[in-house]
């Protein structure tokens, strides 16, 4: 038994799962209307969704070079570097949202008129539920890389 391996594998499921929460809440969030006080949640959710981000990838390291494997089992592993991949792109799928929220949240602040551009909405719908889409292929790889799949 190794006690980094469990907390290695605890915290990664706890931020991961946060993480998934955190997509699910902006996939709901941008389907309604989007006044001030929701911009202004948005634009808080998405702040941790950068922490959180960044805690992954850092436990996920930790998991790779720490945990009971050793870390040959994952670097040669196409099915861990698709993982790595999917994880990638939802990471770049996540900048125009997150630029776009900054931003009406900021604009929401200085003009209680504002009102989100419908385009800019539309684009940032289509970014997030792809978004969503290429998660879900990460715990689809991650089963199959912890079991030896992808040599
Ligand atoms: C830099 C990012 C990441 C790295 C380096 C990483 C690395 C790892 C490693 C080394 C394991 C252990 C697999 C084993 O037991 O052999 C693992 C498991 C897992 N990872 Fe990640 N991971 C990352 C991101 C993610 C993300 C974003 C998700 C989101 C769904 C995720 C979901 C999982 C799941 C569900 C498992 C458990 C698989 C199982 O035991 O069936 N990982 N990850």
């Amino acid at each position: 038994m190794d006690t980094t391996d469990l907390v290695l594998a605890i915290v990664h499921h706890l931020l991961v799962f946060s993480l998934a929460g955190i997509i699910g809440a902006e996939f709901v969030l941008i389907r309604n209307d989007l006044p001030a006080a929701t911009l202004k949640r948005l634009a808080g959710i998405d702040r941790h969704y950068g922490i959180i981000a960044a805690l992954i990838i850092i436990v996920g390291i930790g998991r790779v070079f720490y945990g009971l494997k050793g870390w040959e089992f994952y670097i040669y592993n196409w099915v861990f570097w698709a993982k790595m991949a999917a994880f990638g792109i939802v990471g770049l799928l996540s900048i125009i949202p997150t630029v776009r929220f900054i931003s009406w949240n900021r604009q929401a602040g200085s003009n209680p008129a504002f009102a989100v551009p419908a385009a800019e909405l539309a684009s940032v719908k289509t970014y997030v539920r792809a978004e969503a889409a290429v998660f879900l292929l990460i715990p689809v790889f991650a089963a199959a890389m912890a079991r030896g799949y992808g040599y």
